[in-house]
């Protein structure tokens, strides 16, 4: 679970895992369907290192050898190396999972399980929907690209050990996710389709919407 960022798109102040969504801090909510998962073993959960050295008490509570809580890194990459590292030489699937989407269901963690103990690495994610535009610095659109065969990364991202042990090992500059280090390294990566309720919260904007998708499934 990475969940060391500073949020600043988020408006800055306290990092958006602390804030709550209908009452319940946004990292509980993204912990707690694995958590409570009978599959998942442990969890390890990278914060900004001040919040290891004092976490919320609810956090603090939590924590055990299957909730390790351990400092992060300067990018999403380096917070999941040091993840990783912490983690029991006896895990040999592993997902990751941004602490900003506190609404990843039972059903899309199954199906990422399930991908990677078939073999393959496995990405959540919803078919683009939106028309797509390039252009120039200029801003003149200069083509639009076909939506088709286009989907939208999500988490979680999951992976035999071994294959995630080597794409952080391989000194690759840090991505915006971990298939991106593994798709290098030529692995197939299967994309497991995700509904939208998934959403990352990056923007004030979107704890709007997140606000509306708890009460919904109060
Ligand atoms: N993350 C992390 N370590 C970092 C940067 C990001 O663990 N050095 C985590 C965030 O906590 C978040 C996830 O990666 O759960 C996705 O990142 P993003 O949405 O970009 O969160 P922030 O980096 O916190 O937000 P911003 O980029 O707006 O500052
Ligand atoms: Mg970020």
């Amino acid at each position: 679970m990475v969940a060391a960022g500073r949020g600043e798109r988020a408006g800055g102040g306290e990092p958006k895992q602390f804030r709550t969504i209908g009452g319940v801090p946004m990292l509980l909510r993204a912990l707690r369907p694995f958590t409570s998962h009978p599959d998942v073993a442990q969890v390890v959960v990278a914060l900004p290192p001040e919040s290891v050295m004092s976490p919320p008490t609810w956090l603090a509570a939590l924590a055990s050898p299957s909730l390790l809580l351990v400092p992060g890194g300067e990018s999403r990459s380096a917070s999941v190396a040091r993840a990783l590292s912490a983690l029991a030489a006896s895990a040999t699937v592993v997902l990751v999972h941004d602490a900003a989407r506190p609404f990843v269901s039972r059903e899309t963690i199954d199906s990422v399980i399930g991908t990677v103990r078939a073999g393959e690495c496995a990405v959540a994610a919803i078919p683009v929907s939106d028309t797509l535009k390039q252009a120039s610095p200029g801003l003149v659109v200069t083509g639009t690209v076909p939506r088709e065969g286009l989907w939208r990364a999500q988490t979680p991202q999951g992976f035999p050990r071994a294959v995630l042990d080597r794409a952080h090992a391989a000194g690759m500059e840090p991505a915006t996710d971990d298939a991106t280090l593994v798709e290098a390294l030529g692995q197939v990566v299967r994309i497991v389709p995700d509904t939208s309720a998934n959403m990352k919260v990056t923007t004030p904007e979107d704890f709007l919407v997140a606000e509306a998708i708890a009460a919904r499934d109060r």
